[in-house]
């Protein structure tokens, strides 16, 4: 990974507010990954996103915002809950789904009454929603279904020609998507685990927080096959790694691994990454690790599970929708 600054140019910012005023697509770095976005106020240029990831037309977008006063805009009402969790964690990786304002457009929402919002921390989405002046519209920029974008390259990789810019940042600091917190119904739940954990969260609120259920608004971006690659991805227990990878290998198989340490013994022909044993460390590299791993020319990738603990529910939630979206071995 190449280490550039977290920041762009002026002319490089004013090139990307001009693509969004016009219509376009800009992709753009976050905190946790990037964002593929379009003025969330042009219908048409939401539709471009859909169009771009090969996305399904009823998932909604979270719309991002320079800061936490243009939420008024975008819902209809902001819960006492909902402005204890900003003023707390905005900006930075957390969505937050309220009831949506009328205007909202249903291109954005998915024709749900909710709508989802954040206030990206990084310097250059800020510059960028700053310059804007309105709500940008971005899901992760990566093709539907596919691993999450946390370099430019894996931008330009995925969507190529669909974007009609890209915004170089370098590589994400989170490298998981954003914790997503619904406000929207009478209980607070957790729709997707993030780098902001549900018990900082229940901290904050002074209450638990419900788990994603039938009375939750649908985050169709939760499907259970998510972030996958194109390998066969497997997830077990460190012994039974080393020894399925071992015979996989004896058999003449070219094996790809995800583990938390660089175990013994090491074979020859084995694609190995020795990832963090620390929870934040292991998801900042998580989305790179199985891209590697899965252009690799390997016919699997064995992935050690992770620890029970709450800290790696997020990481979890990532490596078990990636294995349920995997072709089958
Ligand atoms: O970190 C992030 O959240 C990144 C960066 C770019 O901000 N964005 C991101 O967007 O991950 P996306 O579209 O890949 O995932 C957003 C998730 C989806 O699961 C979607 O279904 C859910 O949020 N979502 C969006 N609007 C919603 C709503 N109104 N109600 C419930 N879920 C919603
Ligand atoms: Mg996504």
């Amino acid at each position: 990974m190449h280490a550039r600054a977290a920041r762009v140019n002026s002319s490089e910012l004013d090139r990307a507010v001009e693509v969004l005023r016009s219509g376009g697509l800009v992709a753009f770095p976050t905190e946790t990954v990037y964002g593929l976005g379009a003025d969330a106020a042009h219908p048409e240029a939401v539709r471009k996103i859909y169009a771009a990831k090969g996305r399904p037309p009823d998932h909604p977008l979270i719309v991002h915002l320079a800061d936490s006063a243009g939420a008024a805009a975008w819902a209809s009402e902001i819960p006492a809950a909902a402005e204890r969790l900003a003023q707390r964690f905005w900006p930075g990786p957390l969505t937050l789904v309220l009831q949506r304002a009328r205007a909202v457009n249903d291109i954005v929402t998915g024709g749900q009454d909710t709508i989802a919002l954040r206030v990206p921390s990084h310097p250059i989405a800020h510059a960028l929603l700053e310059a804007f002046g309105g709500g940008i519209a971005a899901p992760s920029a990566n093709r539907y279904g596919r691993i999450s974008a946390t370099t430019a390259e894996h931008v330009r990789n995925d969507l190529g020609g669909a974007v009609d810019y890209v915004l170089d940042g370098g590589p994400c600091e989170v490298g998981i998507e954003s914790t997503i917190v619904d406000l929207s119904g009478s209980q607070p739940a957790l729709l997707r685990p993030g780098n902001i954990t549900a018990d900082a969260i229940e901290e904050v609120l002074g209450f638990r927080l419900a788990a994603a259920g039938a009375a939750s608004p649908r985050a169709p971006g939760m499907l259970a096959k998510h972030y996958a690659p194109q390998t066969p991805l497997m997830l077990m227990e460190g012994d039974l790694l080393v020894e399925l990878a071992t015979s996989m290998t004896r058999q003449g198989s070219k094996v790809a691994v995800l583990a938390r340490s660089q175990m013994q013994p090491l074979l020859k022909g084995i694609t190995w990454i020795a990832a963090s044993n620390d929870p934040p460390a292991y998801a900042h590299d998580l989305y790179a690790n199985l891209r590697a791993l899965d252009s690799a020319g390997c016919s699997a990738i064995l992935v050690e599970v992770a620890p029970p603990e709450a800290a790696w529910a997020a990481v979890r939630d990532r490596l078990t929708r990636a294995v349920a979206g995997s072709p089958p071995p």
